[in-house]
């Protein structure tokens, strides 16, 4: 149970994390480990700061869509800055941009953001042409993921390399990463094991493939008609798509309001179709969606957290209530809440990253789904073992389901927002 003095300390401690990850016009998800302005953390990050400063969470995404390529596609990391302190840097994306970044994205979450400024705006008028911007540059990206990463007109997008999931070395990618090479990838040295613990961070093993697959890329110049067709990694995530697809559903409305019709029929379209296609993912086996790997044609065996996301987009309360059944049964098995896989399966590891953490900000979109269909209870279950955990345990990157413990990073700045979040009275009840 949350005292007043626990809640004004949680948020006070939140609203430091933000200031101090602020670089003024885009936040680093913390210090050290992570030292430029990542995609999905951004958008996440600017719906939290919304709580304390509306103006600062508008910049935050315009910050990140200053540095969408010309195709539409927004880049999953932009380099504002040198620090050689993170590997692989700029030069080993070598993507030719004025400022350096990626040549990959993450989760679009942007419209979803979007919406949530622009409802909760105290200026709706005053903030009308910068979100009539933001909706044109986000309908941009939306169309690039279907034009790019759904040749077919399948109306599910691929993902080509694990970090543009954001669920980095999730057991879902397992078998498909078994046939990346690693052949060529030359010595280099990772960073990421300077600042946190390697237990709890993605094997040698998988970073060389990660490594190989950008050196791939940049091998094919980073274009967009090459990349889909000759990546050994090409993986459909229901999670990945159900963030697109709420992102779809929620860039239409706000466009609808602003008169950009073309722009809301186009999107409406893309969360019907894509809310249609979801089902071919779903698993008897597991009662739940899982992966589909479009390389090798077919369903991958793995219940992760992915596959719970869809109750983010669904709008099928029969589906959604099936997902919720899920969710509460994964609640059951572990003392902290949502694990990123199922703590029966094997390859469960309670503090290895994405296979096994709980991750604030998936716990979010779990429970904004979960309140749009009325699951109250399990709503309450998630935001107050979230909360508890924090409490307990601090701002941390993720967290052990066994054990609470904080893992990874530490005074993290999606964490942190999801936190002004759960303390909000709509998010909670
Ligand atoms: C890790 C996470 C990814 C996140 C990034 C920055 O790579 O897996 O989801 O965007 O860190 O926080």
């Amino acid at each position: 149970m949350l005292t007043p003095e626990i809640t004004k300390r949680l948020r006070s401690t939140a609203v430091e994390i933000l200031s101090v990850n602020d670089k003024g016009n885009y936040t680093v998800p913390t210090e050290g480990l992570y030292p430029f302005q990542w995609n999905w953390d951004s958008c996440l990050t600017a719906i939290g700061m919304s709580n304390v400063n509306e103006e600062r969470g508008w910049t935050e995404i315009e910050t990140l869509f200053d540095h969408q390529w010309p195709n539409g596609m927004v880049p999953h990391i932009i380099f504002h800055e040198k620090n050689a302190g993170y590997f692989p840097g700029p030069e080993v994306w070598a993507t030719q941009r004025p400022t350096p970044t990626s040549g990959i994205t993450q989760p679009a979450v942007a419209g979803f953001a979007l919406q949530k400024l622009y409802q909760r705006s105290e200026r709706p008028d005053a903030v009308k042409t910068r979100a009539t911007a933001l909706v044109q540059a986000i309908d941009r990206w939306h169309q690039w993921f279907y034009q790019y990463r759904d040749p077919d007109d399948q109306a599910l997008v691929a993902v080509l390399h694990p970090w543009e999931t954001g669920r980095d070395n999730s057991v879902d990618w397992d078998s498909a990463f078994e046939r990346v090479p690693t052949d060529g990838v030359g010595s280099y040295q990772r960073r990421d094991l300077d600042h946190a613990d390697a237990s709890m961070r993605p094997t040698g093993e998988q970073y060389d493939r990660y490594i190989w697959l950008v050196q791939h890329f940049r091998s094919l110049g980073w274009s967009n008609q090459s990349l889909h067709d000759n990546s050994p990694f090409r993986i459909v995530d229901p999670g990945f798509n159900a963030i697109l697809i709420r992102s779809c559903e929620a860039l239409a409305e706000v466009a609808e309001s602003l008169g950009e019709d073309a722009i809301a029929q186009r999107n409406h379209d893309f969360s019907a179709r894509g809310r249609l296609a979801l089902g071919s993912l779903w698993s008897d086996a597991h009662e739940q969606y899982v992966c589909y790997d479009r390389a090798n044609a077919s369903l991958v065996d793995s219940a992760s957290i992915g596959g719970l996301l869809p109750v983010f987009a669904l709008d099928d309360g029969a589906q959604v209530k099936k997902l919720a059944r899920r969710i509460d049964s994964l609640c059951d098995r572990v003392k902290y809440n949502v694990p990123s896989h199922d703590p029966d399966d094997a390859r469960f590891d309670s503090k290895r990253y994405w296979r096994g953490p709980i991750w604030l900000i998936v716990n979010y979109m779990l429970v904004d789904g979960l309140r749009r269909h009325g699951h109250n209870e399990l709503v309450q279950r998630l935001v107050s073992s979230s909360l508890g955990l924090i409490s307990e345990n601090g701002m941390a990157e993720y967290f052990d389901p066994v054990t609470g413990g904080a893992c990874g990073g530490k005074n993290f700045t999606w964490t942190a927002a999801m936190v002004l979040e759960f303390l909000r009275d709509d998010v909670a009840s």
